[in-house]
């Protein structure tokens, strides 16, 4: 049974706390708020742009305003990091100190630097460090990487990307609407997609952004478009947080290869299809379901099998984050940034 202490029961940790519920390896053991109403014994369900929205029993668990008390009393295993991003490098540090395991909140941290300590932190305590980029465990984009692996699609020409939000209204005391604290929409929402481009593709040659907000004039980038450029290829990503409320939650991408085209949105439907140039349009067989569950399930498999994560290493994490660092030098200088 793997021991977890979560901190941070906003929308995210809340999220998490009902997959370890519903796990049979796993003891949500201790959770950890500053705001006290958070770790009531009867906590109210905060809800967010994706996923059902409960309210919590935390009845059988320890519960801290404190997270450094957290760790002292507690016996875990792993320690689960659901905090704003300004705060998930300092934590981080703080529980593989403490002899944890650490599953930590996308995006890895507020800056590459921030980054590299959490990664020397894993090493010097010998412990394993799983950032969670639950894009790569969602269903429909693991169906599409096993399409462009497996030759389904042929050579990959063109591919587009879509993340698309209505401004989040439920982070606590707004931390997601300061640039400072969490990176605009630039490294809160669209990371997914720049960390699922890089998996698929691996880091692109050069990278070129514009954004509806200039990062430095005091706004947060709310809108970005980005093109990704490749050997023999391109790949864009577009995505922001300003769409009107009234409009849906979307995510999905085009991918276009010389055998076939793969379409997802959650708001089709069906919700993914592959259209091949020879032969009727098909819906790969696949369970439907969230990557939150997915990837959580991972990273307690390989703490119980004490092996490290492989599907998103530490260093994976870090290579998104400074490729949407570049993006944002790209925005500040109109320019297409060379990746190394
Ligand atoms: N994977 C995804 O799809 C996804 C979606 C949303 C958010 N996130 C990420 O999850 C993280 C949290 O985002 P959120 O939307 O849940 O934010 P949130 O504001 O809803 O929740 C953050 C929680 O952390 C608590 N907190 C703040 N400082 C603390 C401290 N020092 N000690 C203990 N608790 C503290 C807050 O009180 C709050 O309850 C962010 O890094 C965000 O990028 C990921």
């Amino acid at each position: 049974m793997v021991r977890v202490g979560l901190v941070g029961l906003g929308f995210m940790g809340q999220q998490h706390f009902q997959i370890y519920k519903q796990m049979d390896n796993v003891e949500p053991v201790a959770v950890c708020d500053v705001i006290p109403e958070r770790i009531s014994e009867k906590a109210e369900s905060i809800g967010g742009n994706i996923g059902e929205a409960e309210e919590l029993d935390l009845s059988d668990q320890a519960r801290y305003l404190c997270f450094d008390e957290m760790l002292a009393n507690e016996s875990l295993d792993l320690v689960d990091i659901c905090t704003p991003t300004h705060l998930h490098a300092e934590m981080t540090v703080s529980a593989l100190e403490a002899g944890n395991h650490v599953v930590c909140e996308k995006p890895m941290a507020r800056t590459v630097t921030q980054c590299e300590t959490m990664i020397d932190a894993a090493e010097s305590a010998g412990k394993m460090l799983f950032i969670a980029q639950c894009i790569r465990f969602w269903p429909e984009y693991e169906v599409l990487q096993s399409l462009v692996e497996g030759g389904d699609l042929g050579d990959i020409r063109a591919a587009r990307f879509v993340r698309k939000s209505p401004t989040p209204g439920w982070s606590s005391s707004g931390w997601l609407m300061d640039t400072e604290l969490s990176g605009g929409a630039l490294l809160d929402l669209h990371i997914h997609d720049v960390d699922y481009i890089l998996s698929l593709f691996g880091m692109p040659n050069a990278v070129s952004s514009r954004a509806m907000n200039i990062v430095g004039e005091g706004e947060p980038v709310d809108h970005v478009e980005s093109v990704y450029y490749y050997n023999d290829f391109v790949c864009s990503a577009h995505g922001g947080w300003v769409y009107p409320d009234s409009y849906p939650f979307e995510m999905g991408f085009e991918v276009l290869g010389t055998r076939a085209l793969a379409v997802f949105s959650v708001n089709n439907d069906p919700m993914l299809q592959v259209f091949p140039f020879s032969g009727d349009p098909y819906t790969p067989d696949y369970e439907p379901g969230t990557g939150y569950e997915n990837e959580l399930a991972y990273f307690v498999e390989c703490v119980e099998e004490n092996r490290p994560p492989e599907r998103v290493t530490p260093k994976s994490a870090k290579d998104a984050v400074r490729l949407v660092m570049a993006e944002r030098d790209s925005i500040e200088r109109r320019d297409k940034v060379i990746m190394g």
